[in-house]
């Protein structure tokens, strides 16, 4: 290898760049000149066509892919099965197959929904999988594809991911108390709230890694340190919120996970042990308090700039 090799940045391919973990992987990577990076939305890349990907691969020539797209609509995949396996496992299966062709790893986003959640102590990286429904069922059978197609990878579990904007719990609870006088949230489903910008400090520091000669590919377990649960969660978002603006609501409820059926059961327990992360790779938890003051920050801000624009 020349200097300039050594010093050359390494090229990232981010597909689902539009979403929670894909625009903060971009964002960070931006600032990073460690790393030269590449972000894709569905319009650009379609992960479930081919064609696209070969013409991105080719065209973009990147030293490893991290797939965040992602099908995520719980509920809706039960009715939407086809499309939901079409992104989250022959997506993945198609991406993995044009990386393993022109010899690029790949970083691969998935969830504590491969397990159904009785195991409340945390979940290891080898500890049996049991989905609970189709989305659950896709990630898995995707984790799957890519550890048969491409051994030059990285599957990284993660849980409650939460950011200043899109759809996930911290905006849809503002959304709620804004609107509602009373909050019903679930007290007997645990978890550890993960920031999206958390995921991409973790994914980003694995990389480096991996690119400086860790011979460190399989799966790993991340999540925001401290485990909490749906309400405690939901009052800390609502007396952060309260310091930006007056909602209408006036009552939090705490429910049980049965007062508060959904069409697809969650994992009562979410929470996933990270010591194969540190243990390997040297990184820790984050807490995720730190991480909510600053994505409700950042939230207010937007929405005051999108009130002056
Ligand atoms: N959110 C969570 O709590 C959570 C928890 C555990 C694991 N995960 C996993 O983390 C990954 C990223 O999740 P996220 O929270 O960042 O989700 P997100 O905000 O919904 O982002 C997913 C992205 O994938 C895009 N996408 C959907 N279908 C696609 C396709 N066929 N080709 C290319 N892109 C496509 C979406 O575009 P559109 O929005 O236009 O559809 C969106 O930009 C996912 O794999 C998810 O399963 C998420």
């Amino acid at each position: 290898m020349t200097f300039e090799d050594y010093t050359k940045p390494v090229k990232i391919l981010v597909t689902g760049a539009t979403g929670q973990v894909g625009s903060s992987i971009v964002q960070r990577s931006e600032d990073d000149s460690f790393f030269s990076v590449v972000g894709l939305g569905p319009k650009e890349l379609d992960i479930t066509s081919e064609e696209q990907i070969h013409e991105k691969l080719d065209l973009y020539l990147p030293d490893y892919v991290i797939n965040c797209a992602g099908y995520n609509g719980v509920d809706a995949a039960q009715h939407e099965h086809e499309r939901c396996y079409a992104v989250n496992t022959a997506g993945v299966d198609k991406l993995a197959r044009a990386c393993g062709d022109l010899s690029i790893p790949m970083v691969h986003i998935s969830s504590d929904f491969v397990f159904d959640g009785h195991y409340e102590s945390g979940y290891r990286e080898d500890d049996e999988v049991s989905p609970l429904g189709v989305y659950g069922d896709s990630k898995w059978l995707g984790e799957e594809a890519l550890r048969q197609v491409l051994p030059q990878h990285i599957i990284l579990r993660v849980s409650w991911v939460f950011s200043e904007t899109g759809n996930n719990f911290v905006t849809r609870t503002l959304e709620r108390a804004r609107s509602q006088l009373e909050i019903r949230a679930v007290s007997d489903r645990i978890g550890c709230p993960t920031a999206a910008s958390d995921v991409a400090r973790v994914v980003l520091a694995m990389l480096k890694q991996i690119h400086n000669g860790a011979e460190a590919w399989g799966t790993y377990h991340y999540c925001g340190g401290e485990v909490s649960n749906r309400y405690s969660f939901c009052k800390e978002i609502i007396s952060l919120a309260m310091g930006y603006e007056e909602l209408a609501m006036e009552k939090l409820t705490a429910v049980s996970a049965s007062q508060y059926a959904k069409e697809v059961q969650r994992p009562g327990s979410s929470v996933l042990e990270c010591k194969k992360l540190l243990n390997t790779f040297g990184i820790h938890q984050r807490p995720w308090r730190s991480d909510l003051s600053e994505v409700i920050r950042f939230h207010y801000n937007l929405r005051k700039q999108a009130v002056e624009s």
